[in-house]
């Protein structure tokens, strides 16, 4: 064991020794691998005995489990299965004497992070193994700390949304979930109207049978009728067999009838009639059949609008809009957004198997001051896209989308984004658009000499330098951009 003595690693910081547990029949192994660890930095629980094992893994506290895969009675999948079913936070590493593809890949596909061979050739291996262990469950569990500050006002059956807007959102939707009254969903695309609607099904008692959506845009008129209400037999060329229709298939439940606004007028027509009477006939048939729907629309076109322009009937508007919901735009919620990235982040983090945790402080200013049109689709977007791009776990100002941000050279921050953000971060944001604007004029009045524009700031020409680069203000009167041309301010000078 001379080789301990010169173990060049420590797995973790003093501070906070982290627990290994280690389960193997082999004493030597077990005491070998017990003095490597322990002169790592870490506790180590060392059992011989499987039963023991099988007890320890669904004890709190291990960071780490090293398991011997070949063992008899118990084995050490057994003990993999049952840490992963208890304490899934576990990192496992599992040792085998008989390393095979097949062995390797049943512990990886049980859920143990990597494998080491017995005997080891070299113990750095089984110290390095160990300490990947660790810095895999630091970001595992970085990243369940961040889900778990999402706090669960903060969250809505999907829906995302701390401030004032969304949170008046959620009460709405819990108030009128019990009811089966006719609900229209309002907002521009992507602030997430199917969403909404979906939340509000699972929140009424009609959670346990079907919510059926259907796009009203996407079909043709005679399609969308017979979607809707089902047909007989020879309704119409095609009408080969009886349908039954989505208000039947939605029985019991909830339908949702998306773009609303784009629904042709006969099915205008049908559709009032079946909210009216709760009853609907299937295209073809005069029998009438009783439906027990609730409703939920949802629409971002100016149904008042529409209305005027004799597109959408009076009465059915009124129907539908018994109770309204509107979603309002991301931009007006700027305090959302933060939230929503992280949300996105571990999303997207977990599908793509990387582990983001953090946001560069001038990525999420860009995302927070975003216009964002397309909403929190739109956001959700440039985080999956970043989260591609991104190298480590910092989401840098470089990995959102080219461009993104330039919208606001000119720094022009709205009063109205301001008015929701807490006032130190308002703030904030405010003089530094000030200050990019107030370079960038100056600068242009001086013909992009900066030597000259320090002088009319008053400010010395290395400080005027150090401004304009953490501003990113770029000379634009000549095209010359900031980097290439110290000179010119040495032939002023
Ligand atoms: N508050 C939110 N929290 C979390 N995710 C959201 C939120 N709002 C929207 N999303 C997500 O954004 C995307 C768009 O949402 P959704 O489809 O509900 O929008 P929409 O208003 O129906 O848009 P469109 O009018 O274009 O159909 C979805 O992936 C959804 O999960
Ligand atoms: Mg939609």
């Amino acid at each position: 064991m001379e080789k301990v003595d010169a173990l060049p690693q420590t797995v973790a910081p003093k501070e906070r020794k982290p627990r290994v547990l280690v389960v193997d029949d082999d004493r030597v192994v077990l005491k070998a691998v017990g003095e490597i660890l322990r002169r790592a930095g870490c506790e180590v629980v060392s059992i011989e005995d499987g039963v023991e094992g099988l007890s320890a893994a669904s004890e709190p506290g291990f960071a780490v489990a090293m398991l011997d895969i070949k063992r008899p009675h118990v084995t050490g999948m057994d003990i993999l299965k049952e840490i992963k079913s208890k304490r899934p936070e576990v990192e496992v590493v599992m040792m085998t004497a008989f390393a095979t593809v097949e062995t390797a890949v049943a512990a990886v596909k049980g859920g143990a992070y990597d494998y080491l061979t017995k005997p080891f050739e070299n113990i750095d291996d089984v110290v390095l193994t160990v300490q990947k262990a660790f810095e895999r469950k630091a970001l595992l569990d970085r990243n369940r700390q961040l889900e778990g500050m999402l706090d669960v006002r903060d969250r809505f059956e999907g829906l995302i949304g701390q401030g004032p807007k969304m949170q008046a959102v959620f009460r709405l939707i819990e108030g009128v979930a019990y009811s089966s009254a006719t609900v229209l969903v309002m907002g521009e695309s992507g602030t997430g109207k199917e969403l909404a609607a979906r939340a509000l099904h699972y929140k009424s008692p009609r959670r346990d049978k079907p919510f059926v959506a259907v796009n009203c845009s996407a079909l043709t008129e005679t399609l969308l009728e017979s979607e809707l209400f089902g047909h007989v037999r020879g309704a119409f060329t095609g009408a080969v067999v009886n349908k039954k229709g989505l208000f039947e298939a939605a029985d019991g439940g909830t339908l949702f009838l998306d773009e609303i606004g784009d629904i042709p007028p006969s099915t205008q027509v049908r559709l009032l009639r079946a909210l009216q009477e709760g009853e609907i006939k299937r295209v073809g048939s005069n029998d009438t059949i009783k439906v027990d729907v609730r409703v939920i629309a949802a629409t971002n076109r100016d149904l008042g609008k529409l209305m005027a322009e004799n597109k959408f009937r009076e009465d059915l508007y009124y129907r539908l809009n018994v109770i309204a919901i509107h979603l309002p735009p991301l931009r007006e919620r700027p305090e959302d957004i933060p939230l929503l990235v992280h949300h996105f982040l571990t999303k997207y983090g977990a599908k793509t198997g990387k582990q983001l945790s953090r946001v560069e402080p001038s990525a999420m200013e860009a995302l927070t001051t975003h216009r964002w049109s397309g909403n929190v689709r739109e956001l959700e977007n440039v985080v999956e896209r970043a989260v591609v791009l991104a190298q480590g776990d910092l989401l840098c100002a470089a990995d959102l989308p080219p461009g993104f941000g330039a919208g606001r050279s000119a720094a022009e921050v709205g009063t109205a984004t301001l008015a929701h953000l807490p006032y130190a971060q308002a703030k904030k944001l405010a003089l530094r658009a000030f200050e990019r604007r107030y370079l960038s004029a100056v600068l242009s009045r001086c013909s992009g000499n900066i030597s000259s524009a320090a002088r009319a700031a008053g400010v010395d020409r290395s400080n005027f330098r150090r401004l304009l680069k953490q501003y990113e203000v770029e000379r634009d009167s000549n095209g010359n951009s900031l980097s290439d041309e110290p000179e010119d301010d040495a032939a002023v000078a």
